[in-house]
């Protein structure tokens, strides 16, 4: 790694600072990125991945650690913005990978709280409870024996209350019974989802890349299968994406025939132009960085001491009063909700904790 490299992308970051360190055994570059400690501690995923430059790692770092704190805020929750990459040299397994995720425990121990992690691309639940082994900064696992946690679910829950707010503000009542929905990628958030759609009487169309899964998850749930060509012009009240991200830009909007689209898949948006193309097109576009906080959410208030399960479904329901401020504050401005959930974040970093 050179120094000009690294140097370049720290210039004009606003974040709190970074924490880097060479891991000789395995030639991995490890970046913890502190963004911003306003609402809490520094909390967000790690990601492991190879990187043409350790320097591409440290840019993700400090890209994803931003946009955590705008996550958390945006759901008003009391966490701040934190992402921890490992710029590893090459794939590791075994001993090599638990290695490794135990020396980065023992660095979360060295911060001391100012950071906690969690699951991320590159890494899974199980590499959580690894490093979970040698340290308690971590969410999403039960304790240091009991095993991983699930956020899906939890993220269905989320997505499923974001579903009815949508409605309400678009049809004037938030019941599902009757709604055409279409969900785009039945996996882990996607079937739980339908499931709780189908169950409150939509009428639910399915599609998946894999069409043996969307025809099992459609059989048990007596939905329609959608071919994935059809996905953006199957005429439906409200399009779910729950697979890739990027679905969303300037040649397929003009083709949605939807009034609403409020699903989990990451990074909906191809270009941020894409907000105010949906605005303009009549589409109500639910943040997915709102709408699909409900596992970290989850995982978070576990991590924070709370152990009644009901009590951390009741906080991941209030994704809903999140999002209800947020279609609020966008129709009196007559601007997209993106827009707005940006001044919200703005608003709430500035008033600070509750
Ligand atoms: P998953 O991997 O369990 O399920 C994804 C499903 O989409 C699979 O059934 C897959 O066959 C299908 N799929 C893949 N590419 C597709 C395509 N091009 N068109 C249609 N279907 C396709 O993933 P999971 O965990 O359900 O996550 C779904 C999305 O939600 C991802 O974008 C993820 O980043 C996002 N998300 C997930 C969270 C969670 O708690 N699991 C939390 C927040 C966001």
């Amino acid at each position: 790694m050179s120094l000009p490299g690294v140097l370049d992308v720290l210039e004009g970051w606003d974040g709190i600072g970074v924490v880097m360190r060479h891991d000789p055994p395995t030639g991995t570059w490890i970046f913890v990125a502190l963004h911003d400690d306003t609402l809490g501690p520094t909390t967000g995923g790690c990601r492991m991945k190879v990187y043409d430059r350790p320097e591409d790692g440290l840019a993700d770092a400090l890209r994803l650690a931003e946009g955590m704190t705008q996550k958390w805020a945006a759901m008003d929750f009391p966490f701040g913005g934190g992402k921890s990459v490992l710029a590893v040299s090459r794939p590791l397994e075994g001993d090599e990978r638990r290695g490794l995720l135990h020396r980065f425990g023992e660095l979360l121990n060295a911060l001391g709280g100012r950071y906690g992690t969690g699951a991320d691309l590159g890494t899974t639940t199980e590499d959580m409870q690894t490093i979970a082994e040698v340290s308690e900064h971590v969410i999403g696992v039960h304790g240091r024996s009991e095993g991983p946690m699930d956020p899906s679910p939890f993220t269905a829950l989320g997505v499923f209350e974001g579903i009815r707010t949508a409605l309400r503000h678009r049809f004037g009542s938030d019941d599902p019974a009757g709604r055409t929905v279409l969900v785009e990628g039945v996996g882990s958030v996607g079937e739980p989802l339908a499931e709780r759609l189908s169950g409150a009487g939509a009428r639910l169309l399915v599609a998946d890349l894999d069409r043996a899964r969307a025809e099992a998850v459609a059989d048990r749930l007596g939905a329609e299968v959608v071919t994935l060509a059809a996905v953006l012009t199957t005429a439906c009240d409200v399009y779910v994406p729950c697979a890739v991200g990027g679905t969303l830009h300037e040649e397929s909007i003009p083709r949605l025939r939807c009034a609403i689209v409020a699903g989990a898949a990451n990074n909906q948006l191809a270009a941020p132009e894409a907000a105010s193309a949906l605005h303009g097109a009549g589409i109500l576009y639910a943040p997915d960085y709102v709408i699909n906080g409900g596992g970290a959410m989850a995982f978070a208030s576990i991590y924070l001491g709370m152990d009644d399960l009901d009590e951390v479904e009741r906080r991941v329901r209030g994704i809903s009063v999140s999002l209800d401020e947020i279609f609020a504050e966008a129709a009196v401005r007559g601007s997209s909700p993106v827009a707005a959930a940006q001044t919200r974040v703005a608003r709430t970093l500035q008033r600070g904790p509750r």
